[in-house]
């Protein structure tokens, strides 16, 4: 599913299913071994989904622990994201050569619980949120950005080693391209040479589910120079 707002050269793998954790590494079941059974079935097909995407790279199998703060630690000269929501699992990985960062969201398509939109936005953003209920209601516009900025958070962090909060970026989606900008709030990562000051990013709302993508190139795209 989630591979519809991905680019090529990325490799997604997701589904609505479940793998059984016999088929991850001893050291990744003991991450979650004292957790409660959804958080150990969340993980284990994640992780499955994230075995596949790295043999898809060509890669050889091995175990994905996360760091620190609870971010994935992909294999050297790699990138990704990961995410899980009731009924769904899905992982996006890519070359790192290609792709300096990746994030990933799923949420379900309902409204925010009642509190979390003006805990997660600016006024600002919360006048748009009003504007694009008007305009095209078919949406739960609140949960889109939500889940754009968790999917933000999940590209944003690794480059920082710190955690950026929800008023860290404004999000400015695009109804009719079904694209975001988040514009950031502070000085970004360096980015070929200068501070980053937006990612950018897709979404879907198929199945009940909101998907969110944002991707980093390893190097913005310049137009060859004309030859003499
Ligand atoms: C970490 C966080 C983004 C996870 O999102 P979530 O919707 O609760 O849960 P998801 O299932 O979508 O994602 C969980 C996965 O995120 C990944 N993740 C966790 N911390 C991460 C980090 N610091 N960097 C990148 N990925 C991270 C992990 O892979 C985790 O799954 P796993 O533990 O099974 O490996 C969320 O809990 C959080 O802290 N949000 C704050 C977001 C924020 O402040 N955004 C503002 C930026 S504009």
């Amino acid at each position: 599913m989630i591979e519809e707002i991905l680019p090529p050269g990325t490799v997604a793998v997701d589904t609505v299913g479940e793998f059984p954790p016999e088929l991850l590494f001893a050291q990744e079941r003991a991450v979650v071994r004292d957790a409660v059974e959804e958080r150990r079935r969340e993980f284990a097909t994640a992780r499955v989904c994230a075995h596949r995407a790295l043999a898809a790279l060509g890669r050889p199998a091995e175990p994905l622990l996360p760091g620190r703060r609870g971010e994935p630690l992909w294999p050297a000269g790699t990138v990704g994201s990961l995410t899980h929501c009731e009924g769904y699992r899905g992982v996006v990985m890519a070359p790192a050569a290609h792709w300096r960062a990746l994030g990933i969201d799923a949420e379900p398509h309902t409204p925010l619980p009642p509190g979390v939109a003006e805990a997660v936005t600016s006024p600002a953003e919360r006048e748009r949120l009003r504007e694009l209920a008007r305009g095209h209601p078919g949406t739960h516009w609140d949960r889109l950005l939500f889940s754009a900025k968790e999917a933000v958070f999940k590209a944003w962090s690794p480059l920082t080693h710190r955690e950026p909060s929800f008023t860290d970026a404004v999000l400015e989606p695009d109804p009719a391209r079904r694209t975001f900008t988040a514009r950031l709030q502070l000085t970004g990562p360096l980015h070929d040479g200068s501070p980053l000051t937006a990612f950018t990013g897709r979404w879907t709302v198929r199945d009940g589910l909101i998907l969110t993508a944002v991707t980093l190139a390893a190097r913005p795209h310049r137009p060859s120079p004309a030859l003499p």
